[in-house]
């Protein structure tokens, strides 16, 4: 590419994006679907395995226009009926494929999925049809009719569809297809297991036809004595009046709808969020015709100079890393007792921070670390070799980016958006992953921003961190692998590092794998001796990096990846655990616990 295509297209990927999004908009995701009327479509659903998409395209690989032909009903002995949902296999909702039939472990591709249920439409009420994930790209048809699709695997969609319910029967069918592409947000080589399907649960969500649609209230940047935000409600007539009520604070404050928006603030002195006292006040949201309760913390976080100070005191960041891989059973988290025990392991290690890696994780794990007083760092996989010249793939990223902020503004455990990780240098990546961070920005402008880089280039002094991104992020994560993919464990004590950004660094990944209960010499790899020796050396590394903030090694629990293959050691499972995936704890896990204990 000559150097004025390469110029011509950087300017394009640094004005595009803005050109674009004139306004930031957050999605339009329903807020807090815990607290609406909703009725459940988990359970067992009907699936038909299409790996040559012949439920999509004809012989002639010509799309069928309603998309849906795989519900062809027997009407007489003498039909050709070859695809039928109704003597089809079966999997359960949320869920993914691959753990639970053993066919379908390595499948990429197509499976549709079919769900019958009855339904008594109101005339006064509106309904969606909410997912809150599917892993990769959804196309959604409710009673034979197309309603539309949604990329990226790890984010919530909805669709509104009071018109087309019916009396009695309908059904959904779900075209879900995991197939990765090199276009796509992860591309085609991530180091986690592509766990395809419906993975997270599926509602119907009835409201009032005026009802509250969104909203957004935290502590004002950077003043603890002003609560303030918006709230937004759809189908409100100009003017109409929406109450915020903190009944613990004793504060009422009602605000007018401009253009279906009000915003508001008020005087307040909340005990404030923290690690040690997560306190939540019940909000109450009311307009005539709708009412939502959320639980919510209030609390600032900021940088100074390479500090972290949440509620104006240093902190600093005690973590570790997790992947949704569920405890014992593994595959995809499906629950609330997963979640809980993969933060009650964290605990156990004396955690006041987590890195949910490499993509949102369920709503349910964000408000259940939250509520243990958990710090949160939560990213879209824009992961390693991403297509950062592609303008649809910066489409996608920022629409992941987007939903993803838009369903957890008012978690005040999040405190770190990140928008990389571990992605090589180019003027494309930087602009891209730039745009991206000022996207953030202005969705939120008061949390930090971060990505996880690469370990950084080594002179004869140590380690320096001058990758440009430093200039567009708040915090830097940094991803270091002494001891394991180079150096001895015994050669990272001494390093030394320096960075050219007066800003926190996060050491975003450290650590190196073990199977648990292999024993042997500390330089023998593999053996929990072994990983006790990267951790104690490059603890002793990190001690004396006085710009270190947080770290959150890698990775709390053994997790399933198809580039981890080595018989008899990881059978698919990257194993740099500090706990095994059938809940072992290794010797690692008890060296990491005392320095944290110390710390
Ligand atoms: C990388 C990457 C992780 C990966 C880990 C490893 O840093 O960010 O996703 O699992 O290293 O190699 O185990």
């Amino acid at each position: 590419m000559t150097v004025f295509k390469k110029l011509f297209l950087l300017i394009i990927l640094t004005i595009a994006p803005r050109l674009i999004a004139q306004e930031t908009q957050f999605s339009n995701l329903i807020q807090n679907i815990d607290s609406r009327d909703k009725i459940s479509l988990n359970g067992l659903w009907d699936i038909i395995i299409d790996p040559l998409e012949n439920g999509f395209y004809n012989h002639r690989l010509q799309e069928k226009n309603d998309g849906y032909f795989l519900n062809a009903k027997m009407k007489s002995p003498s039909d050709l009926v070859e695809y039928n949902f109704d003597s089809s296999d079966q999997l359960m909702v949320p869920g993914d494929w691959n753990t639970q039939m053993e066919r379908l472990y390595y499948y990429e591709g197509t499976v549709w999925y079919k769900k019958d249920f009855d339904f008594t439409p109101k005339t006064d009420e509106l309904v969606y049809l909410y997912f809150e994930a599917a892993n990769y790209e959804a196309i959604v048809y409710l009673n034979g009719k197309k309603l539309g699709s949604h990329i990226g695997g790890y984010t919530p969609f909805q669709f509104e569809v009071s018109d087309l319910l019916k009396e009695g029967n309908n059904f959904v069918v779900v075209k879900v297809d995991n197939t990765r592409k090199r276009e796509n947000v992860p591309t085609v080589n991530q180091d986690w297991w592509n766990y395809g399907g419906i993975t997270r649960s599926v509602h119907l969500i009835k409201t009032p036809k005026k009802h509250i649609q969104d909203y957004y209230i935290q502590l004002a940047k950077n003043d603890p004595n002003t609560i303030e935000g918006w709230v937004t409600v759809n189908n409100a007539s100009e003017g109409e009046m929406v109450k915020v009520n903190i009944p613990e604070l004793k504060k009422t404050v009602e605000a007018t709808l401009k253009n279906g928006k009000a915003s508001f603030s008020l005087k307040a002195k909340p005990t404030l969020w923290d690690t040690q006292n997560p306190k939540l006040y019940e909000v109450v949201i009311a307009t005539q015709t709708d009412r939502i309760t959320d639980q919510i913390g209030f609390r600032t976080i900021q940088t100074n100079g390479s500090k972290i100070l949440l509620n104006g005191k240093e902190t600093f960041l005690k973590g570790i890393c997790i992947h949704e891989e569920a405890p014992f059973k593994t595959g995809r988290v499906t629950s609330k007792e997963e979640c809980i025990t993969l933060l009650n392991w964290a605990k156990q290690l004396g955690c006041n921070f987590i890195r949910l890696a490499h993509y949102p994780h369920s709503e349910t794990m964000v408000r259940e670390a939250e509520k243990m007083g958990f710090l949160i760092w939560s990213e879209i996989p824009v992961y390693w070799t991403i297509m950062f010249e592609n303008e649809a793939t910066y489409a996608n990223a920022e629409n992941q980016l987007t939903e993803m902020i838009s369903r957890d503004k008012n978690r005040a455990g999040v405190v770190l958006w990140s928008v990389a990780n571990e992605t090589p240098e180019s003027p494309e990546r930087l602009s891209f992953l730039t745009n991206l961070a000022n996207h953030a920005r202005k969705l939120d402008n008061t949390r930090l921003i971060t990505a996880a880089l690469d370990t950084q280039s080594q002179d004869a002094k140590g380690r320096l961190i001058e990758d440009p991104l430093g200039n567009a992020v708040d915090v830097i994560g940094i991803n270091n692998y002494c001891g394991w993919y180079y150096g001895t464990p015994e050669s990272c004590a001494e390093i030394k590092w320096k960075s050219a950004y007066n800003k926190p660094m996060i050491m975003s990944e450290v650590g190196g794998g073990a199977l648990f209960n292999l024993h042997g010499e500390k330089n023998e790899r593999w053996t929990e001796e072994y990983q006790a020796e990267v951790y104690k050396n490059n603890i002793e590394m990190m001690e004396n990096i006085d710009f270190l903030s947080g770290i959150s090694p890698w990775i709390l629990m053994d997790f399933r990846s198809s580039r981890r293959p080595l018989k008899r050691i990881q059978e698919d499972f990257n194993r740099k655990g500090l706990i095994s995936e059938q809940g072992m704890k290794k010797q690692a896990f008890y060296i990491l616990q005392d320095y944290y204990s110390k710390k």
